[in-house]
């Protein structure tokens, strides 16, 4: 970590790159863009709750894996977070240990572009603007809109409604190709990708349209306590999930308790989700397909699956916050490398805004 001395050892990358989805499109076509080098990588975490291992397999790991190849911007959305009430003295610690956390998974931050939102104003302007090309009713259709609003049915507010548009903004600032999000994002990224064609339908080619680049394996992980529904860093019941600080003993109790059905047999199926999310988390940590983890436990039972996979996931996570306690230790190192991310996007957002009000008709500044 050049920026404030630590040396992050990377994660290694190579096998999680074929687990990605691009939304149906080609690679290479997204290689074309015509101002840039290298095509470009935009993507952000909410400092809510506690990092899962639902957030580094849906999209962390796969940061990791896209950094030496794109462009990558990695951005702590605290606008987003305040969306929801928010101590302040929890969230400025909480984006520090989310930063902290980004490292020791193995971003580099010489490589890739780290910062927190509210430190690039380019991304509430671009916002405004965008807000004036989204339909009432397609903010309306958004279904975390519509789950977060009957979650906080208490504090309903506009920002809360407003986003995805805010989201949309992070994205097309960056012109970035390629945007790696667990599956939870996707509509999202579909109202990303009509804001910038509806933009460029009336102006001309202003935005970059984006790909999702969604895991094969680990893009939605299930809670442990109930795996029909999403495994969320905000849950309040904290055996519903694994952070990747959990301590050892923490993550052998809360596997053994994971609920799975009655059934003896290891198999992956989908009617069984609880026995099925778990073989997810398991093939997505090992790198193993999924049938090889399934072959391992012929004549094997439920019980065995758990221990093991909880030994995994502690070997897994032992490294990572080994490096974590070395890199949290030095805030100033941190307070810089979120000064210098910062520096770099507004660097590389000024010119797209710039654009952005040339085609709208607002006088140069
Ligand atoms: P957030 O903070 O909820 O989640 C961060 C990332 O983790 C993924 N994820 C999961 N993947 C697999 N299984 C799960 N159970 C799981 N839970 C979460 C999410 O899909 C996401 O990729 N709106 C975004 C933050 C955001 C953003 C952006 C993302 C703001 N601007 C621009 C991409 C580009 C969010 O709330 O993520």
């Amino acid at each position: 970590m050049a920026a404030s001395g630590h040396a992050t050892p990377r994660m290694p990358p190579a096998r999680c790159l074929d687990l990605g989805w691009v939304g149906g499109y080609s690679l290479d076509a997204m290689k074309t863009t015509p101002d840039k080098r290298k095509p470009s990588i935009l993507s952000g975490i909410q400092p809510t709750g506690r990092l899962t291992i639902g957030n580094y397999l849906g999209a962390l790991r796969n940061w990791v894996a896209l950094q030496d190849q794109y462009e990558c911007y990695y951005v702590l959305v605290d606008l987003h977070a305040i969306t929801v009430r928010q101590e302040p003295k929890v969230l400025r610690r909480r984006c520090y240990e989310f930063l902290a956390l980004y490292m020791a998974c193995g971003l580099d931050p010489a490589t890739s572009t780290l910062f927190v939102q509210s430190h690039v104003p380019t991304h509430a302007q671009l916002s405004w603007i965008l807000n004036c090309f989204t339909y009432m009713g397609e903010a309306q259709r958004m279904t975390q809109f519509k789950e977060k609003s009957s979650r906080h049915s208490e504090n309903i507010n506009i920002g809360l409604f407003d986003y995805p548009v805010l989201m949309a903004a992070d994205i097309l600032l960056y012109s970035a190709d390629l945007v790696p999000v667990g599956e939870d994002q996707k509509q999202h990224l579909e109202l990303t990708r009509n804001l910038a064609e509806r933009f460029n339908g009336i102006y001309g080619n202003v935005f970059t349209v984006p790909e999702p680049f969604i895991p094969k394996v680990g893009a939605r992980i299930m809670s442990l306590k109930d795996p029909t529904s999403k495994m969320s860093k905000t849950d309040e019941d904290d055996a519903t999930y694994v952070a990747l600080l959990d301590e050892p003993e923490a993550v052998r109790r809360k596997i053994k308790r994971a609920v799975t059905d009655a059934g003896r047999e290891v198999v992956y199926d989908e009617s069984r989700p609880g026995l099925a999310n778990l073989l997810t988390i398991f093939a997505a940590t090992a790198g193993e397909p999924i049938e090889t983890i399934v072959g391992r436990y012929e004549g094997k039972g439920y019980g065995d699956l758990k221990k093991e996979l909880a030994e995994a996931i502690v070997e897994f996570l032992r490294p990572v916050q080994q490096r974590y306690r070395d890199i949290i230790a030095d805030e100033p190192g941190l307070a810089r490398v979120l000064a210098d991310g910062a520096a770099r996007a507004l660097a590389r957002t000024r010119p797209l805004l710039a654009r952005v009000h040339e085609a709208l008709g607002f006088i140069p500044e």
